[in-house]
């Protein structure tokens, strides 16, 4: 059978695809702006056809219908990566979070988390019978090679990307063919302290070197300090809309890149459509599943490579806390740990921790003595590098534990920096 054959035989209306799922099924659903919301309304609709499905996914956006109350008992979230709409329903029980690295994830479908069903969105098939995951990567192609059944959502406006992006339509069990523009994410607002953020975090890097960066108003202060920078590369598990300018202006070449060379490599996007405009079909936007560009030893062998991300508190020792506020979970490990490690597998490679000074509109120090009770610890003391604030750059590796409160100090908010000497002085009974 040829795979218009395939194709045609296998396609359905969303209502007929969900019967794919049973009840009591593990179920990966795609995620970002990749998530498949055309499918996944549908399934909410029918959740009296469902018992105990359990919804394993990361960043939701769009909605998370299957995790709003009035679900309970039907489906119950396993999010790895908590956002707006999944932190309501684990903070309120409705779902639950499992910690894990991004890297991880695809490797968890093989022997710890088998999945029943894989969820996804693609583009229409190409000449040879091929979809592309377009937008995400990550661990959304990995699923769909070892779920047991595979839906996709045949989307004519999710691109086509290059890497390793693609599958036959004999590898998917059911097309259910739905328009609609790929989501967007509205574009940072970045104000004063992230400008300076920004250029704090600018003055670490050189020319040739390679850049992860994260998302929100930080990363995206810091590309606009990088113009003047020449022959930077990119390595990241997903990058915005402002590489994109860094690209168009020559900025970013990926000439120096010392893995894959001329390429920007990255395993989802996420921003608005000129973003995913700039990725279709270009060869020099290199898409890999996450269990590859998030590898730390993958990360390492870019040569140079410098990680940016963010988190909530750092103690004295420079223990990172990035996922909760105390013992509520408000986000995840995403791929920081697995880039604070890759960094360091880097020959000259670097990993900046960069934050506001202050959090509640500045009524809390990010930079304390300890960490909130039941905080959990995303990178440790013995992997932390660099962390910068809107007040400067504070080096912790290969330092001593009075030499990391000095530096952390020095960078904190004025407002908190004598409180945080008087808890300096307790904790080593010297003289700051
Ligand atoms: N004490 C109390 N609350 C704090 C806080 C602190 N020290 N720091 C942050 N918060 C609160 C904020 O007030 C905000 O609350 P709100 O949602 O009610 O407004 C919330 O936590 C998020 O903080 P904010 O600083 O606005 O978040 P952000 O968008 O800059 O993201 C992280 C910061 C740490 C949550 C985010 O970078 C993250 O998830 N990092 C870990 C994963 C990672 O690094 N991944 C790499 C790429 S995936």
């Amino acid at each position: 059978m040829d795979w218009q054959e395939i194709y045609e035989q296998r396609k359905m209306t969303a209502e007929e695809a969900i019967k794919l799922i049973h009840s009591g099924d593990r179920v990966m659903v795609a995620h970002a702006v990749g998530v498949p919301l055309a499918i996944t309304d549908v399934l909410v609709e029918h959740k009296e056809d469902y018992e105990n499905v359990e919804i394993v996914q990361m960043v939701s956006m769009g909605n998370a219908k299957f995790c709003e109350p009035g679900t309970e008992g039907h489906f119950r979230l396993n999010s790895l990566f908590l956002g707006v709409h999944s932190k309501p329903a684990v903070k309120e029980g409705r779902g639950d979070f499992t910690p894990c690295c991004f890297s991880e994830i695809p490797g968890l479908f093989d022997e710890l988390m088998p999945l029943d069903v894989a969820v996804i969105q693609v583009s229409p098939p190409d000449k040879h019978g091929y979809v592309s995951c377009g937008v995400s990567v990550d661990y959304t192609l990995p699923s769909a090679q070892k779920a047991k059944r595979v839906i996709a959502q045949v989307n004519k406006e999710m691109p086509r990307t290059w890497g390793d992006t693609c599958l036959h339509v004999s590898e998917i069990d059911c097309f259910v063919e739905i328009d609609h523009p790929v989501l967007e994410l509205a574009l940072p607002n970045i104000g004063d302290v992230e400008r300076a953020i920004g250029e704090n975090c600018a003055k670490l890097i050189k020319d040739g070197d390679t850049l992860q960066l994260g998302i929100g108003a930080i990363p995206d202060a810091v590309l606009l300090f990088l113009k003047d920078k020449k022959d930077l590369g990119i390595h990241s598990e997903m990058i915005s809309d402002g590489v994109v300018e860094l690209i168009e202006s020559g900025v970013v070449t990926n000439k120096r890149k010392t893995l894959h060379p001329g390429k920007a490599v990255v395993s989802f996007l996420m921003g608005t459509k000129r973003l995913y405009d700039f990725a279709d079909d270009n060869p020099a936007i290199a898409m890999y599943p996450v269990d590859y560009v998030n590898d730390p030893y993958v990360i390492g062998q870019n040569d140079n490579l410098v990680s940016i991300n963010s988190c909530v508190q750092v103690d004295l020792m420079g223990q990172v806390a990035s996922e909760s506020v105390g013992t509520t979970q408000i986000s995840g490990i995403g791929g920081q740990v697995d880039f604070v490690r890759g960094a360091r597998f880097s020959r000259g490679g670097r990993s900046i921790i960069a934050i506001g000074s202050t959090a509640g509109k500045g009524r809390i120090s990010k930079i304390v003595p300890f960490l909130d009770e039941g905080a959990a610890v995303t990178t440790s003391r013995t992997d932390v590098d660099y962390i910068v604030t809107e007040y400067g750059i504070a080096h912790l590796r290969g330092k001593t534990l009075r030499d990391r409160a000095r530096a952390l100090i020095a960078i904190a908010h004025p407002d908190f920096r004598e409180e945080l000497v008087k808890a300096f002085e307790d904790r080593f009974h010297c003289v700051y």
